[in-house]
């Protein structure tokens, strides 16, 4: 990554299709000195994405970027087909900032034929998002175990708008061994507020609009808690009917503590507010850290 500070012009990564490459590629490296920083990704790249290369850039030697949307953690009628995906375009964003190496392997690549093994952290994963989705975290935490297993990286940089992806990914690398550690990075948010998703782009000019009701619901939690609410049940009241008001379907409003994802019984300082709404067929998340 620093060959970007050395260099005006960016040099193209290395993309990296098979597994077999890049296991030869990441052995190889593994040998050599220096911090190799990852950010798996599932492509559709946004400033959000760019934000943890960016933080890889700067704590690491080389970024590898995995760009690939996983069939495994996307259920039956849920968005796989639909997903936006626009390579040419990610792998410009991604040579401006020079990243060395992009792996962007085929689904046949990742789950060859016979594929049969699921990694599941039991318990973690039922919960908020867990629960409209039961198959999903199995998906996430499989196709990370084998990207951990295939990149070999010292640092995975994640972003805290998924809260609850990191708490579940942090336990998998703690129970089974892995020796990769994960950074936390900031929610990178547009200009009014909306949290930055790739699905974003899914939504027509008017759901765009309806769907600020998330980001405003878990503020009015924070405000109502600054003025002494502090009862979780009261404030899902709340926030549920201003994201009817503006249109929207609340999947779920939870305050939990932000290690453990346990519902908390009164706010405090650190609990961890999360929704979950849909605008739309579009199902966006977001979370904030009452103070
Ligand atoms: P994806 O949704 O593409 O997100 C890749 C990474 O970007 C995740 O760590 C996510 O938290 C982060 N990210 C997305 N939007 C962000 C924002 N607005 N601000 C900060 N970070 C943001 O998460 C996945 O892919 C997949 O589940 C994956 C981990 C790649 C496994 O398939």
């Amino acid at each position: 990554m620093s060959a970007v500070c050395r260099s005006v012009r960016a040099v193209t990564p290395r993309i990296v299709k098979t597994v077999d490459e890049m296991l030869g590629l990441s052995a190889r490296y593994s040998l050599e000195r220096g911090i190799t920083g990852f950010v798996p990704t599932m492509g559709s790249l946004h400033e959000g994405h760019l934000s943890l290369v960016r933080a890889a850039g700067e704590l690491c030697d080389r970024v590898v970027v995995s760009i690939f949307v996983n069939p495994g953690q996307f259920a039956p009628g849920e968005d796989l087909d639909a997903y936006p995906r626009d390579f040419d375009r990610d792998l410009e964003l991604l040579t401006e900032l020079g990243v060395n190496y992009v792996f962007a392997p085929s689904p046949e690549q990742m789950y060859q034929w016979g594929y049969q093994t699921w990694i599941e952290v039991e318990g973690l994963s039922q919960l908020l998002c867990g629960k409209s989705r039961p198959t999903h975290f199995r998906g996430v935490c499989t196709v990370v175990a084998k990207l951990l297993n295939i990149v070999a990286p010292s640092l995975m940089f994640m972003g805290e708008k998924d809260f609850q992806q990191i708490v579940v990914l942090r336990r998998l690398i703690e129970d089974l061994n892995f020796r990769t550690r994960i950074i936390r990075c900031p929610i990178v948010r547009e200009e009014d507020g909306l949290a930055m998703s790739s699905r974003n782009q899914r939504l027509d000019p008017e759901e765009r609009a309806r769907a600020l009701c998330l980001r405003q619901a878990l503020q009015m939690a924070q405000t109502a808690f600054e003025n002494g609410m502090a009862n979780p049940a009261r404030l899902r009241n709340i926030m549920s009917e201003h994201v009817r008001n503006c249109g929207g379907r609340v999947d779920y409003f939870e305050f939990v503590d932000p290690a453990s994802l346990q519902g908390v019984e009164h706010l405090e300082p650190g609990t961890r507010a999360l929704g979950a709404v849909f605008v739309g067929k579009i199902r966006l998340i977001d979370n904030l850290e009452i103070q």
